[in-house]
């Protein structure tokens, strides 16, 4: 996954970089990728941020068994959302049929994936891949899945990571929560053969009624947004300076252009962006979109001469 170099000065408000960005094995027009989530388990909405100019789009993660509905629930706050999701509720069946659709139509969709055991996760990941996806993102730190928080390891990453390669050959992001082990984990998901790193999942967070005491949502669950922004940030910098080469799509508080070109410039191929888009979504994804293309025809530049340009100077 390189940013490709060419083109020069872009023309004014131009709707397509000269420059595609190259994420998984898929050719983008723009480095803005939609994440995971709630808004992705759609065809319509899939397909209209793709009209919108998403680079691409990242389904809601697909989970043979995803477990009864539970109390899914969304708290917005000043800095961010706090939810307790977990896994999309579509069949696998309905999902393959909706994925073949997209193959079809050659749209850039990265299908996200997790499952109960490293080899379900690898049936699943065969399963779509023969209906057509040609990218992956492996979502298997969800951190509401357990009761408590998820506690990821290097092992479990490990595991997860070698079962999928051993079964597909196309292109793979494992997507990781910043945090405890972080290091680690990446190491074991790259050694273990992860094309590329999604940073990060959402992060533990906790609300309060302050009044009450009361714990809301009932427990600590996935913090996302601006707040948690300069944390990724920070991680993903950190990772550069250390000298890691594989690609990275950041994802973690995106809510306008200048933040993509923050996380190109820390060393980030593609970014994702998600919670900001849970309001005005279509409008909201062409401002950045299309903000970020006009950023970037000001200076002249291609994302490509964005890319790790902090890590350079420093
Ligand atoms: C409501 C909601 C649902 C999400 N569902 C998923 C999911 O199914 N799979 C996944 O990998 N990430 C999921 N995420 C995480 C986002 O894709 C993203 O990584 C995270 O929120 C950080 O980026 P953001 O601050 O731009 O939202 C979800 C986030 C939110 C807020």
């Amino acid at each position: 996954m390189t940013a490709a170099k060419g083109g020069g000065t872009l023309p004014e408000g131009s709707d397509t970089l000269p420059a595609p960005v190259e994420v998984l094995g898929l050719r983008l027009k723009s480095p803005v990728v939609v994440g995971s989530g709630l808004l992705t388990d759609q065809e319509r909405n899939i397909r209209r941020l793709l009209d919108g100019g998403a680079g691409a789009v990242v389904t809601k993660t697909i989970h043979p068994s995803p477990g009864p509905p539970g109390n899914e629930r969304l708290l917005r706050l000043p800095t961010g959302m706090l939810n307790s999701t977990t896994y999309s509720r579509r069949s696998v069946d309905d999902w393959c049929a909706m994925l073949r659709r997209f193959a079809d139509d050659e749209l850039p969709v990265i299908t996200s994936v997790h499952a109960d055991s490293p080899a379900e996760l690898a049936d699943l990941a065969e399963r779509v891949t023969e209906a057509g996806s040609s990218a992956l993102e492996l979502g298997i730190s969800c951190l509401n899945e357990d009761e408590g928080g998820l506690t990821d390891t290097p092992e479990r990453v490990a595991a997860y990571t070698e079962a999928v390669r051993r079964r597909t050959s196309v292109p793979f992001s494992v997507k990781l929560a910043i945090g405890e082990r972080v290091r680690e984990r990446i190491d074991a998901a790259t050694a273990s053969g992860a094309d590329a790193l999604t940073l990060s999942d959402t992060i533990s967070g906790l609300a309060v009624d302050a009044d009450t005491g009361e714990v809301r949502l009932g427990g600590a669950f996935g913090y996302s947004g601006p707040g948690i922004k300069p944390l990724v940030l920070a991680e993903i910098y950190g990772l550069r300076r250390d000298g890691l080469t594989v690609p990275v799509m950041a994802s973690g508080g995106v809510k306008d252009a200048t933040d993509v070109a923050e996380y190109l410039s820390v060393g980030a191929q593609a970014v994702q962006v998600y919670t900001v888009l849970h309001r005005n979504m279509h409008t909201t994804l062409r401002d950045i979109r299309q903000g970020f293309d006009d950023w970037l025809a000001a200076r002249g530049g291609t994302v490509a001469d964005l890319v790790g340009r902090s890590i350079k100077g420093s």
